[in-house]
């Protein structure tokens, strides 16, 4: 019997999410989309949304209930939801550090708990999980951050093995900057002050973040590759996209010498760095 193709994507208010919820549903998919700042049920623009809070156990098992009510089959999940403080490594608070991986990493954790156990019922299922080139290097000043998106890196790794006998397939989406909008989500750690020993490096290094992600790639684009990936019989396991020199950074930090990558990417973020140099907040800070 062929079912109807119905995807979950959480994170879908903003940026990617928003975008890769908005091309699927193009894509004639029955879309559901779940985020904090959704309410209620309700549908607009073709895209059913549900409330989540992917850091709560009952809510993310509400969504799951209640998305399942609405279409009994689900075909693919798509985790987006995600959030971003910048802060050196040493006043970044344990909080902080909490809630980034709380949402980003453990948040697909929960969602998973629960749609593993309909997807192997169903002898089929796909799990697409948005990581990020940060997945696979550090960068100055998104330690909790990369922390989160390495954690989603290896985690992936293992629940493939497991689940592929189940007729699961998983995905990891690598993205490079993209021009998400996502500015209202920006946030600083509140421990990063204009005292700060770091505040010079931190000053240059968040104004280059900034200014990376505003000239990022169109997430339209990327909404479509997705949208396109759940189309194939077999998905790859890992979907970089990215610009050419974000996709060179990768493939260089892979096989350069640990030391070459650090100077390289530490002149990239940090290169106006000296006592009069950046301030606090120059790039601001962002949650994703
Ligand atoms: N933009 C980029 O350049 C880029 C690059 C690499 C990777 N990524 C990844 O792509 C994903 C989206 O990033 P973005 O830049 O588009 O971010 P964004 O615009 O800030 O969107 C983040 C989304 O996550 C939702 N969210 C945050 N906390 C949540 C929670 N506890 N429960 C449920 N939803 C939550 C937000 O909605 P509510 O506030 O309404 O809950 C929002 O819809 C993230 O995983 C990010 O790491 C983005």
């Amino acid at each position: 019997m062929k079912h109807p193709k119905t995807v979950w994507v959480t994170g879908a208010s903003s940026g990617l999410g928003l975008h890769t919820a908005q091309q699927l549903g193009k894509a004639g998919w029955t879309v559901i989309a779940g985020a904090r700042s959704f309410r209620e049920l309700e549908t607009r623009d073709g895209i059913i949304r549900l409330p989540l809070d992917v850091t709560d156990e009952e809510s993310v098992r509400a969504f799951c209930d209640r998305a399942l009510e609405i279409s009994p089959w689900v075909t693919a999940v798509v985790q987006c939801a995600g959030v971003l403080v910048l802060g050196s490594c040493e006043e970044t608070s344990m909080e902080e550090y909490r809630r980034v991986m709380e949402t980003n990493f453990l948040g697909m954790v929960r969602m998973n708990r629960q749609v593993l156990p309909v997807m192997r019922a169903q002898g089929e299922g796909r799990i697409v999980l948005f990581s990020s080139i940060n997945g696979l290097m550090g960068i100055p000043f998104q330690n909790a951050y990369t922390a989160s998106k390495h954690a989603i890196e290896g985690y992936a790794e293992g629940l493939q093995m497991e689940t592929r006998p189940f007729g699961i397939q998983v995905t990891l989406i690598e993205p490079g900057d993209h021009r998400s909008g996502s500015d209202r989500y920006r946030g600083h750690a509140a421990g990063m002050g204009p005292d700060s020993p770091y505040a010079a490096a931190y000053g240059s290094a968040t104004a280059r973040i900034h200014h990376d992600e505003t000239h990022g790639s169109d997430p339209d684009v990327l909404g479509r590759k997705v949208a396109r990936l759940l189309e194939k019989r077999r998905m790859p396991f890992r979907k970089r996209i990215a610009s050419p020199d974000q996709h060179l950074a990768v493939y260089l930090h892979k096989f350069l010498p640990a030391r070459w990558n650090e100077a390289i990417l530490r002149s990239y973020y940090v290169r106006r760095e000296k006592k009069s140099g950046g301030k606090i907040g120059a790039g601001r800070g962002r949650e994703r």
